[in-house]
């Protein structure tokens, strides 16, 4: 049935103007909803207002915006309890012309304790979103003496405004529900300071938790900036060597001549330059873990020497014919591709295989789907609180940039990028401006395809579902375009538009 067109005030009218334009001004969404319900009890005398909340998963609705100044505890109920309770499980509007004459009136704010209810009408009305019913608007009005108890003209005006406001109130369940899972990602004893949600990333945190505790050598691959080093300290803060030392060595950055002695010690006088004896890394480890950083740039007769270490489990220092028992956990990481250096002779591969007992890949950044806002998320509070700024979000604009780009420098760069755009903003918000000129190129680049928001968050859908299917058929094209239900030219349009290593992905090694 069309509804009837109702005659609205002038301040009905104003209200509803107004609504729209906070709406579209996109501030802070609990900022905006109060705004509305205050203008709804000034301007329109629908006085205190509420917006309800309903969590599906929970089963449970939170009065989430009060439109009143009451610091009452957080008052919850379930779907069919109370007047609101039956309006978000039946999806139907209730209004109630008197107050006093409605058993099923709660009160659970406590706001009316001291108000005549004889003098009030309620009306509350179902927040849709998608068909389905997220919420309540409720208010109160106070009885006038013309009235006849018909209030469809208030239902009639407060369900417009509830359609007005139910996009926000989508957003606003969808930001909860990813605190709650980021929350459930830092449960102590479970992955606490890798964030990612994406598959990719939800498998390696289950793999770590299978091989934590575990005395096996793991080798970490994957581009530079992918969080290798965090994932060698996860396993080593989630195994019982915690409380021992985590002792990093970065084989590419020590010279050659002092790689021997940094690893494993040396007596004085073995070198010029030996003026006292020294222990190495893998004794000031002992109990704990090492962590062997750029493992591919170690030199032939060291990895000799460390294969000797590590099979034996007993070390020499340089100058002295003693061998010292060690007790550590070696992992080891590299972002060159160790199978071509293997192919070339530049790399042992009785080493390698010793090393590789159990191999973690992380994945580039830009195969992890919407992380990079997860990230960006957990980055900005990081900086904001480090410089002591209210930073609150990204607008639409940094969010578009931030998921174009095809980040070379993976998890480091869009570290960078926030920490420089928290420093720069002035306003609380992280808008494109404030990132830097290299993402700046690629918007350009790309602004003659008109992505919006929606574009750029279907193209890290998109990668995300093609190397998905691409790891479960080994990197053959033709499987995952079967898996995804589409051809094989989609897919392979598709691999080289958004550039996938499609290759890394099959049965003869990873990169
Ligand atoms: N998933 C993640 N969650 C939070 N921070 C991350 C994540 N991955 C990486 N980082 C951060 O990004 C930066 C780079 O990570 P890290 O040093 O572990 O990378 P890497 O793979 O060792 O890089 P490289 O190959 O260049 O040495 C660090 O500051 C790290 O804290
Ligand atoms: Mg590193």
């Amino acid at each position: 049935m069309i509804e009837p067109i109702k005659k609205l005030s002038y301040d009905e009218l104003f209200c509803l103007h107004t609504i729209n334009t906070l709406i579209i001004q996109n501030d802070d969404i609990n900022v905006t909803l109060k705004k509305i319900l205050n203008l709804l009890s000034e301007i329109a005398g629908l006085k205190r207002g509420i917006i309800s909340v309903y969590y599906k998963e929970l089963e449970e609705i939170h009065h989430e915006i009060l439109g009143f100044d009451d610091s009452e505890d957080e008052v919850k109920f379930s779907p069919g309890e109370g007047i609101t309770g039956e309006v978000v499980r039946t999806g139907k509007p209730i209004a109630i012309p008197r107050l006093n004459q409605s058993p099923i009136f709660l009160d659970k704010t406590g706001i009316r304790r001291n108000l005549n209810r004889e003098e009030l009408a309620f009306i509350c009305v179902p927040i849709q979103y998608c068909n389905a019913t997220i919420g309540a608007l409720s208010v109160d009005r106070e009885v006038l003496s013309s009235e006849n108890g018909d209030l469809s003209h208030e239902i009639f005006y407060l369900s417009n405004i509830a359609n007005l406001i139910s996009e926000s109130v989508n957003r606003k369940i969808l930001v909860s529900e990813n605190i709650n899972l980021k929350s459930l990602l830092n449960i102590p004893g479970k992955i606490s300071t890798i964030i990612g949600n994406s598959r990719p990333m939800r498998e390696l945190a289950h793999q770590i938790s299978l091989i934590a505790n575990s005395n096996v050598s793991v080798l970490i691959t994957g581009e530079t900036g992918t969080g290798k080093e965090m994932v060698a300290k996860e396993i080593h803060k989630l195994s019982h060597r915690s409380d021992k030392p985590f002792i990093t060595i970065n084989c590419g950055a020590i010279p050659e001549g002092l790689i021997e002695s940094e690893l494993f010690g040396h007596k004085k006088g073995s070198f010029t330059g030996a003026i006292t004896d020294r222990i190495g890394k893998f004794q000031a480890a002992d109990g704990g873990t090492i962590f062997l950083d750029e493992i591919g740039e170690l030199p032939q007769i060291l990895q000799v020497k460390l294969l000797r270490a590590l099979q034996e489990r007993e070390i020499t220092k340089v100058g002295d014919n003693q061998n010292i028992k060690v007790d550590v956990r070696v992992i080891a990481a590299t972002n060159r591709n160790l199978e071509e250096e293997l192919a070339k002779g530049t790399f042992r591969s009785d080493l390698y295989y010793r090393l590789n007992v159990f191999q973690l890949f992380l994945p580039p950044l830009r195969e992890r789907g919407a992380d990079i806002l997860l990230l960006s998320d957990f980055f900005i509070r990081k900086y904001s609180s480090q410089m002591e700024k209210v930073i609150t979000r990204l607008d639409t604009s940094a969010i578009d940039m931030l998921t174009i780009y095809h980040w070379p420098g993976n998890v480091r760069e869009l570290e960078n990028c926030i920490e420089r755009a928290c420093l720069l903003t002035q306003d609380g918000v992280i808008s494109a401006h404030n990132l830097p000129p290299s993402l700046q190129m690629k918007s350009v680049e790309n602004r003659g395809k008109k992505r919006g928001k929606f574009e750029s968050l279907v193209r890290a859908y998109e990668i995300e579902l093609i190397t998905d299917a691409l790891k479960d058929a080994q990197g053959n094209q033709t499987a995952a375009a079967d898996y995804l239900g589409t051809t094989k030219r989609v897919i392979q349009y598709k691999i080289s538009q958004y550039s996938i290593d499609y290759k890394r992905f099959s049965n003869t090694g990873k990169k």
